[in-house]
This record gives structure tokens, sequence and C-alpha cells, in this order.
């Protein structure tokens, strides 16, 4: 069994090491602790000499004495707990402090029928990390004194990782959990490795049953993707292994979409929303594969916005190329449009004259407003009432189109129009 003692103190993090010293001495004190390990994405991680900053910690034994031991010893505050003896620990911001530790009990898992959530029960390391996705994921370090960087690694992930290769640990992997095609993806682009040929027959075979994944988990696994630095060639794999297909046969990529999502990570400085993310990725849906796209993932207002908003910008667009169009024109057309949808279609770098106005919507027209208020006009005279709104919006309009310049001017031009406005009211 190798032994990682020497990378552990060279390449893990001094407050990383700080927490590994304690969990071996609470080992030492706590007599039903049998086992402590470092474990998952860390492992993988530390291997690859790759920043990393969330802990897994698995236990074997009494995981809720161990946190509340862990918690007083490193003064943690109170865990979050979820359910199946898993605690959160979430750090501060401080440098010495360790961002996030999982900390969970060794678990057997099994899928009761295909895409369903597994049924747990307490258990080794070793069954642990059998029931794990893949390989390179599925590694232990020891942190008891007796075993201190003894690596686990029941399915040589290790190996793997030598080879740059993605690969499960059991052929019904996929059939079990189809979010690990997902997640196939996003290790294989992350990590810069292949998925093993085996494992693309088994994520081909099993492909179908990304269908049995409700709406929730399907934009989760998305939305780990859309996060990730490469995203663009994750989409890319993603089509290739006929993933997105399998979401919905509506989602597709397109170059154009690539395209303005790819600058859109470049201009970024790390503060992307996810709403920009997800009308670029859309970008080139008709109205109804926008549609289905959406009510596949099922997701809040930002997400079904942000992927019909596009065509829905595609199908009035053109009215902005009119020579004689007025900013309150403008703003009628774009009013009800996302703004993350206006962006992107600025993004696709548009000649025609509806660029400016697009720009021009988002800088100025949209932040534009009467100066004068609902109170204002009451005491000049005005009926409450609908008169109010309809005045405020009269003026709003000749603002936009700088009929008026000043609060005097708008206040005219409301006392102008009053009359006419009176006599509508009495009318209906
Ligand atoms: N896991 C799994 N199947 C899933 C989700 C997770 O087997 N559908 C296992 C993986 O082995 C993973 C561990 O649970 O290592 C923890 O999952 P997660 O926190 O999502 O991944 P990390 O390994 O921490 O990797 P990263 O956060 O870097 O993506």
């Amino acid at each position: 069994m190798p032994n990682l003692s020497q990378l552990l103190t060279t390449k893990a993090k001094p407050e990383h090491l700080r927490l590994f010293n304690a969990c071996k001495d609470l080992h030492s004190q706590l007599a039903d602790i049998d086992n402590i390990y470092v474990c998952g994405g860390y492992v993988r991680d530390l291997i690859l000499d790759n920043q990393t900053e969330d802990i897994d910690l698995c236990i074997e034994g009494n995981s809720k004495k161990f946190s509340t031991m862990l918690s007083e010893r490193l003064n943690l505050g109170k865990p979050h707990e979820s359910q199946f003896l898993t605690f959160k620990f979430v750090g501060g911001k401080g440098k010495d402090n360790v961002k996030s530790i999982d900390i969970v009990t060794c678990r057997d898992e099994t899928y009761p029928t295909p895409a369903s959530l597994p049924d747990v029960i307490p258990s080794s390391i070793d069954k642990d990390l059998n029931r794990r996705d893949f390989t390179v994921n599925a590694m232990a370090i020891s942190l008891t004194d007796q075993h201190w960087g003894d690596l686990i690694d029941p399915s040589n992930g290790f190996g793997d990782i030598m080879r740059k290769r993605i690969r499960v640990l059991h052929d019904a992997s996929f059939i079990d959990d189809p979010t690990r095609v997902f997640r196939a993806v996003r290790y294989a682009t992350r990590l810069g490795f292949n998925i093993d040929t085996h494992t693309t027959e088994l994520i081909t075979n099993a492909i179908g049953n990304v269908d049995l994944l409700s709406g929730t988990r399907v934009r989760h696994e998305f939305e780990h993707i859309l996060k990730e630095p490469k995203v663009c060639e994750m989409l890319r794999k993603a089509e290739d292994l006929g993933l997105l297909g399998a979401i919905t046969p509506a989602l597709r990529v397109g170059p154009k979409a690539l395209e303005i999502t790819s600058d859109l990570l470049k201009e970024s400085s790390g503060d992307l929303q996810l709403e920009d993310l997800l009308a670029r990725v859309t970008f080139g849906l008709n109205t109804d594969e926008a549609k289905l796209t959406s009510s596949r993932f099922d997701g809040p207002k930002s997400w079904t916005d942000s992927i019909s908003g596009n065509a829905k910008l595609a199908s009035v667009v053109g009215i902005l190329d009119n020579p004689t169009i007025t900013r309150s024109e403008i703003a009628d057309v774009l009013d009800d449009i996302p703004l993350q949808c206006i962006r992107a279609y600025i993004a696709t770098g548009s000649t025609l004259p509806r660029r400016g106005r697009l720009i021009d919507y988002l800088q100025t027209i949209r932040f534009e407003g009467p100066e004068i208020t609902g109170e204002d006009l009451m005491a000049a005279g005005v009926p409450e009432g609908p008169i109010i709104g309809q005045l405020l919006e009269l003026v709003k309009r000749a603002r936009l189109d700088r009929k008026v310049n000043s609060k005097k001017e708008e206040m005219d031009l409301a006392r102008s129009r009053l009359p006419e406005f009176l006599t509508h009211d009495e009318d209906a």
C-alpha cells in the first residue's frame, strides 16, 4: 500500500495539515472512532497538485462525537447536520481557515431503482470507496497515527490518474445514477483526462436514463457545468456524448452560443452571473426549443426567463433597425426582455443599427424616468386614481424622447394634457 505522508507534508496547505493532525490526535483519544480518512476529490487533487479547498473526511465510527470534538478543538462552530450522519463546517474567509469540511460516516449504498436516490447503511472505508463514481475519486488517505498517509485505493485510481483516465468502478454505475454522466464530462474536461473506452460505452448504453432524472437534479448538474471555467469544452463534450440531447432533444448549443459564452468568460473577472451564462449557452434556441428546455429544467423564473428571452428578443429585434424609431419606442420593444438576453445579443457583435439601440437601452434608456412623482401630480390637483399612472407614463415617454427636459416642463406637460385625460375618464 503506497504511503502519501510525504505528499501530505509537502503539498497540503498549512491549515489543512493542522486539521489532519487534529484528526490524528482525536483518533488516539476517542475509543469509538476506528478510523479517519481524507477522501474523494481532495486526494485526487493532492496527487495532481491541484489547489482545492473542500475537505471530505470519512469516519469509521461515531462521526457525531468526532465532529463535536473537532469543532471544540479547532473552534469551528456548530456544524450543519444533514441526513445520514453528515456534518458540514463552513469556514471563514481568513487565510488560516479551512473553507469547507464535510464529515461523513463511511457508508454503503444500494439503488432501489435506476436514477432513484440510494438507500444508505454505515459501513467500512472499502465499501464507501467502492460505491463511488470514478476510480480517481475512490481513494482515501488514512489520518490515524498507526497508518498516517496510507493510501486506500481499491480500484487503482492512482494508476488512472497517471494514465489520465476517467473510469467507472462497475458496469451499472450510470444506470444506478445517470448524474454521473454529467460528472464524467466535468472531470474529464476539468482535469484534461480521457473517458476510457469501456466507460464511454457504458455512457452510451445508459444515456437514455438521463430522462429518468427529475428536472431539479438535471438542473443542478447542468449548473455545475456552467460554473466550471472550461464550460465551453464541457458543453462540446456533452454534445459529443449525446448528453445534451438526452437532457431534452430541444437542447443544442450552437457555435454562436459557444462563441459568446467563451467571450463572457474571457471578459469576466470571476463575477459571472448564472443568468448571463444561461442566456448565452441557450442562444439560438427557437421559441419551441426554449420552451421545452426550460420545462425540462423545471427551474425558477430566472432560468425560464434566461432561456426563453433570446427567442423573444429575436422576434422583435428587427424593429430596432427602423431609422425613425424613438427612444420611447425602443423602451416599448425591450422593457419585457430579460437584460441578460439583451447583453447576449449585443455580444454577437451585430453591426446593424439595432446594436447601438440595444446598448443605449442597457446603458441609459432603462434608467430614465420622470422627475415628477404621483404625489407632485396630486399636489397639483390631479385626482387620485389611474389618471396618475397614465400621466406619469406620458411624461416618461416625453422625457425619453427629449420633448421635456426638466421637472417644470414635465409638470407643464402633465397639466396641459390633464383635461383630455379627465374627459376620457368621464367617458369611461
Ligand atoms: N459521488 C458519487 N456519485 C455522485 C456524486 C458523488 O459517487 N453522483 C462521490 C464521488 O466519489 C465524490 C464524492 O462522492 O468524490 C463527493 O462528491 P462531490 O463533493 O460532488 O465531489 P468531489 O470529489 O469533492 O469533487 P469536486 O467537488 O472537485 O467536483
